[in-house]
């Protein structure tokens, strides 16, 4: 019997990402897994509220109320560790979280971006700058990832994307649109094929067991 895996949601948003992990858990799709802690970067977020009519436990940690970074980790590794995390998810996180914690997770924090790896990540691109980016530069497919957290930006380990085709007529708010739906959809399968253990690891190259050729 499998160990129910407790996922700990980052979010800095509406949280439409955590709905989108809510709902699939609701659903049935995530037996092996428990969102057992959200942890919002702000007060006054959507994605609180979500937690919150969603009877999961919350709470709000800004680097602002800390006086050092190693205050910060160190409360925050003691809110992980009351909830016994297993999995960090970052849905829509716009903090960067410390060596400290990835070393504490090692393969164990995931994130969703909203473009392709490697192309449209990296230092100040996230949210609208992102969408902004793909239209300006004339590309014809955008998409979304799902990737471990290494400690660079948008580095880790790809587990996860999918793609969508931009048409003259889209605009940066259409764009991303298109690719948060994306995001719903791959972010849930993505943390399901963890949850399951269908990860296939080959050398720093992982894929999921259900995508693999015949
Ligand atoms: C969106 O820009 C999404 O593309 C990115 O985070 C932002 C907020 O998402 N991943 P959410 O609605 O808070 O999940």
């Amino acid at each position: 019997m499998r160990k129910t895996l407790r996922i700990a949601v980052f979010t800095s948003g509406s949280g439409s990402n955590l709905q989108a992990l809510i709902d699939s858990a609701q659903e049935g799709h995530l037996n092996n897994a428990q969102i057992a802690l959200v942890v919002g970067s702000k007060e006054g977020i959507g994605a609180l509220d979500r937690a919150q009519k969603a009877g999961i436990a919350h709470c709000v940690m800004q680097k602002k109320d800390f006086a050092t970074q190693v205050d910060f980790d160190y409360n925050l590794l003691m809110h992980l560790a009351s909830a016994e995390i297993d999995l960090i998810v970052l849905a829509g996180y716009l903090g960067i979280l410390s060596q400290e914690i990835i070393d504490r997770f090692p393969n164990h924090i995931l994130n969703i971006h909203p473009a392709l790896i490697p192309s449209f990540c990296g230092k100040g691109f996230y949210g609208m700058h992102v969408h902004r980016a793909v239209y300006e530069s004339g590309v014809k497919v955008t998409g979304a990832t799902v990737h471990f957290v290494d400690g660079g930006i948008d580095s880790g380990a790809i587990l996860l994307q999918e793609c969508c085709p931009i048409a003259a007529n889209d605009t940066p708010e259409s764009i991303q649109k298109k690719v948060l739906a994306i995001e719903h959809d791959i972010l849930p399968k993505a943390v399901k094929a963890f949850v399951d253990g269908h990860l296939i690891w080959q050398d720093t190259r992982v894929f999921i067991s259900e995508t693999l050729e015949d």
